[in-house]
């Protein structure tokens, strides 16, 4: 089994209901996810990316992770997304979008 450079989350607001609910959903993270994984394939990264639950930064949404760095992110958008994807291929953080 191959196991990817990269783990993405990309929190997608479910709840213990099954049903997304939160801010960054309403913000249009299922579009950022599919955004984001054109973007991995076009660029050739060794990524996966998961959505998931509330990763409990909802004020700073729509929020993603990278791993095994630890590097999260608020605010993303698909030019956040680019500017996050640009670090990733030098293996760094995009600072700016750091939320912690
Ligand atoms: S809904 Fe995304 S961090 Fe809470």
């Amino acid at each position: 089994m191959h196991k990817p450079k990269y783990h993405i989350l990309v929190c997608n607001s479910f709840r213990m209901s099954g049903e997304p609910q939160g801010i960054c959903n309403k913000k249009g993270a299922p579009s950022l996810m599919q955004y984001l994984e054109e973007e991995i394939l076009d660029r050739g990264l060794d990524a996966i990316v998961s959505s998931t639950g509330c990763l409990k930064v909802c004020d700073r949404g729509p929020a993603m992770v990278v791993y095994p760095h630890n590097f999260w992110y608020g605010g993303i958008n698909e030019s956040v997304i680019d500017t996050i994807l640009d670090a990733l291929e030098n293996d760094e953080p995009a600072e700016e979008y750091l939320i912690c």
